[in-house]
Order: C-alpha cells, then sequence, then structure tokens
C-alpha cells in the first residue's frame, strides 16, 4: 500500500513552495476575506485510516459542494421524477451560465451548475417541513458531526449580490420549472452554499458517496443506487467547464466550491479534500487540481 501520509506531505510541501497564480474569488464580498495561504489536504479510506496535512481543521465555505449534499437529498426524496426537471449532461459552461436555459426550454443540463442547483432549491422547499434546519440536519448525519452550521454573513453577502442567480431564478420560473418564490428558493440556495466545513468534515460527509451509500458508523444514509448516480454526475459535471481536464488529470468523480474545496473520491477506496482559496479562472482551487493530480499519479489510484 502506498504511504498516504509522506505522498500528502510531499505534495503539501511542493506545491506550498510554487506560485500561486489563482485568485480568490470575491464576487460575493464576504469570501474575499479568507486567508489565501490557506492549504490543507485531508484523506480517510474506508477501512477508517486518516491521514491529514496543513489547514484540515480550518472551516471554509463549501459554495458549491453543497450542491451534491441537495442532489443527494433531491433524489432520495423524488426519485427518477427528478430528472423531469433537470437533466444529467455536462454543461461546458461556467456555473453561472444562462444561455443553455434559454435554449432548453428551463431544463437545466445537470444538478451542479447554479441553474440546476437552483431547482433541487426549490424541490426541497416544496417538500422539506423546515428547509433550512432539516438540510442541515441531514449534512451534519453524513459528517457524523454537529458542529457544522450556515456562515449567516456569507448567505447574506450573497443574498446581496446574486444578480446573475436572480436572473437564473426568475427564467427558470417564467420556465414554469420554479414552484416557489424566487425569494424563498434563493433563501434556501444561498443558505447551503454558505456552510462552513473544515477538510475533515467534508471528507467524512462524502465517505457514504464511496462505501456504496454506507457513512462512517455503518450506517445506510444513501441508497446503493444513490451513491453510484451521484458520483457518476460528479464525475461528469463537477467541474462545469472543467469537467473533462479533471477526468483527464485527476480521474475521480469530485465536486468543487468557489470557497476553493475540492472533495474527490475512488470509490471503494478513499476521500479526498483539498483545500486552498485562490481558484484558476474556471473557478477551481488552483493548488487543489495540482494536488489531487499528483496524487491519483503518485499512488496509480484513479478510476481509470
Ligand atoms: O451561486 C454561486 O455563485 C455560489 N454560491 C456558488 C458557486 C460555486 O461554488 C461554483 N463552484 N466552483
Amino acid at each position: 500500500m502506498p504511504n498516504f501520509q509522506q505522498i500528502i506531505n510531499r505534495i503539501h510541501s511542493d506545491l506550498k513552495a510554487t506560485k500561486n497564480t489563482g485568485e480568490v474569488a470575491d464576487y460575493i464580498p464576504e469570501l474575499g476575506k479568507v486567508d489565501g495561504e490557506k492549504f490543507g489536504i485531508y484523506l480517510n479510506n474506508i477501512h477508517g485510516d486518516n491521514y491529514e496535512v496543513g489547514d484540515t481543521q480550518v472551516p471554509f465555505s463549501i459554495q458549491s459542494i453543497s450542491k451534491v449534499f441537495t442532489l443527494a437529498m433531491a433524489f432520495a426524496s423524488q426519485g427518477n421524477e427528478l430528472w423531469k426537471r433537470v437533466d444529467v449532461e455536462p454543461s461546458g459552461n461556467p456555473f453561472n451560465y444562462l444561455s443553455l436555459l434559454e435554449n432548453e426550454e428551463g431544463i437545466p443540463r445537470n444538478p451542479l451548475i447554479n441553474s440546476g442547483a437552483i431547482v433541487v432549491a426549490d424541490c426541497l422547499v416544496s417538500t422539506l417541513k423546515n428547509p433550512k434546519e432539516d438540510f442541515l440536519q441531514f449534512v451534519r448525519g453524513l459528517a457524523g458531526d454537529d458542529s457544522i452550521s450556515y456562515n449567516l454573513e456569507v448567505a447574506e453577502s450573497e443574498r446581496k449580490t446574486g444578480f446573475r442567480n436572480y436572473a437564473i431564478a426568475n427564467l427558470l420560473k417564467s420556465f414554469d420549472n420554479l414552484a416557489n418564490p424566487v425569494e424563498d428558493v434563493l433563501d434556501f440556495y444561498f443558505h447551503q452554499c454558505s456552510l462552513e466545513m473544515t477538510c475533515e468534515q467534508l471528507s467524512n460527509s462524502f465517505f457514504a458517496f464511496a462505501n456504496h451509500g454506507k457513512c462512517m458508523k455503518n450506517k445506510q444514509c444513501l441508497t446503493e443506487k444513490q451513491a453510484k448516480r451521484i458520483n457518476a454526475i460528479m464525475l461528469t459535471c463537477g467541474f462545469y467547464d472543467e469537467a473533462g481536464e479533471f477526468a483527464f488529470e485527476v480521474g475521480l468523480p469530485g465536486k468543487s466550491g468557489v470557497g476553493g474545496g475540492i472533495v474527490a473520491l475512488l470509490p471503494n477506496h478513499y476521500v479526498i479534500t483539498a483545500w486552498s482559496p485562490p481558484l484558476n479562472p474556471k473557478g477551481n482551487s488552483y493548488l487543489g487540481m495540482q494536488a489531487l493530480e499528483q496524487f491519483t499519479t503518485e499512488t496509480k489510484s484513479s478510476i481509470f
């Protein structure tokens, strides 16, 4: 078995020594306050071993990574009906793109771009009794950690500046693909994106996706089918217009967020989270992408 600790230590120190040409996202003003020097890598395998280096215990804004959790929840309650309102094809476009919606009659390409995640949020607003509270409990259950919370300043900061998301939600509404008021759906969406988690909590919360739906405490948190389908969507759609590049370089299902986090997993083996806030031009963590490429190359552990 490869020496995981030695490998992530080496990757962390080599990348820390390189010039980081990424930029911290500040289109949501609160996100711009984060320390761009932070860098952590956390790995847990399905036998229960874990390895970490750097800033793995600092909570950060998970942003779009939350779309995987809302998708899991909505797929559990709606089953295949969900796919009538959102497709499962890669978009090849940036996460906040509108024009595909217009050409495709208000059916978003997939649930991991903003338009698709807003449809998924609408499903949850319709079906959950207390959407924000119930969603938080779901994520805490996946991670086995009750300390996970929303960052209300980040949610409010996005509410004040999320003009493109308002445009997307209104366009969805015009196509009759949003059942609830725009404000209610976006309030939920901005909160889900504002969740703060550490690299360790994120790795733990994705454990079920690497383990046929069973969480770390061996509880069946997701069905096998949910884990299989959502992993496929992460592989093809988890990195927007860089999904092909991520499959090419890293070769794992995964999901990124503009807070600089990336989670990826090898089914039956491990979950790995890298966090470094500066982003490359496509909105994915500049160091995180390189860290994962080096990890799967060195451990010969992509799905391909
Ligand atoms: O809706 C937005 O723009 C953000 N709340 C989330 C975007 C995001 O994380 C895209 N990921 N790379």
